[in-house]
């Protein structure tokens, strides 16, 4: 069966039919689904009834994996699934629902925010894929963001001013913005900042994006309230409702997104009810700062 992918909203999601994730794929239908990323940066696999083995097989057929070691508040022995993959979902070891208040809930909320994953590492993630296990009656869509479209609208001096900046990221920038500030002297040494590119362009499209992300708290050179209000601007311009697409999940649903192209959020739903997504992500080509804008 041929790979088709129809655009489904914003030009920049598309849908795809004729894969099944249960079996190997072609050298066709990976080229197929490269292709598709270039063209949309967000893709959606309705009815996926696949194992955490098929999801981790399918991923590596498209890439390197991104391992996900101390990147939460879960201790190594809370794991509920190994690193292969991030736990995004609101349950702990035994499936039971993280209690409201607490912290490694309230950490991992912080995925509420607009952000591109793995910009707190020096190399951060290229592809994620997010797999819908178990959904919440109501709520708890994602939401993406299409950065080369929110660059293009910037004007000359905005362009030019922004050309060469670079941003420290870090979790405890996304944290402290939402008032999460309890560190504890071990995660403050972990999640220590790297620096990321401003602007960064996509190695196969040779678009320029916006590499913008919650995780971002300062930028070189410049005080840090200035800064803070540079990216709040451009944050709020980039996730403005024309660039955006609001995925609603069905269970089984696999959507993968380029974080290079496109920011996303999780929106809230009820925390008793429980939300396990699984998500295995594609490592990036390298650090931002190494990359010519
Ligand atoms: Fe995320």
């Amino acid at each position: 069966m041929a790979v088709r992918i129809r655009q489904i909203g914003p030009c920049f999601a598309g849908e795809v039919e004729g894969i099944d994730m249960r079996r190997a794929l072609t050298s066709e239908e990976v080229a197929a689904i490269h292709a598709g990323m270039d063209k949309y940066a967000v893709l959606v696999f309705h009815d996926q009834d696949i194992t955490d083995e098929q999801q981790l097989a399918f991923t590596r057929s498209l890439g390197d994996i991104e391992h996900a070691i101390g990147t939460s508040l879960r201790a190594p022995s809370e794991y509920r699934l190994p690193t292969t993959f991030a736990d995004v979902s609101n349950l702990d070891k035994n499936n039971t629902p993280f209690a409201r208040d607490d912290r490694r809930r309230l950490f991992a909320i912080g995925n509420r925010l607009w952000h591109s994953d793995s910009s707190f590492k020096a190399v951060p993630a290229k592809y994620s894929l997010l797999h819908a296990v178990r959904i919440p009656s109501k709520g708890g869509n994602t939401e993406f963001a299409y950065m080369p479209a929110a660059y293009d609208a910037l004007d000359a001096e905005t362009k030019a001013e922004i050309e060469d900046l670079i941003c420290e990221h870090s979790q405890m920038y996304s944290r402290e913005m939402v008032g999460f500030t309890d560190f504890t002297d071990e995660e403050r040494q972990r999640f220590k900042p790297v620096l990321q590119r401003l602007v960064r362009r996509h190695p196969r499209t040779g678009r320029k994006s916006l590499y913008l992300s919650s995780h971002a708290g300062k930028i070189l050179g410049m005080p840090v309230p200035e800064a803070r209000f540079l990216l709040r601007d451009l944050t709020e311009h980039a996730t403005q409702r024309q660039y955006v697409y609001a995925h609603k999940w069905r269970i089984g649903d696999l959507v993968m997104w380029d974080n290079r192209q496109t920011m996303h959020r999780a929106r809230p739903f009820p925390a008793h009810e429980p939300r396990d997504m699984r998500r295995t992500t594609l490592m990036g080509e390298g650090p931002t700062v190494a990359q010519a804008a």
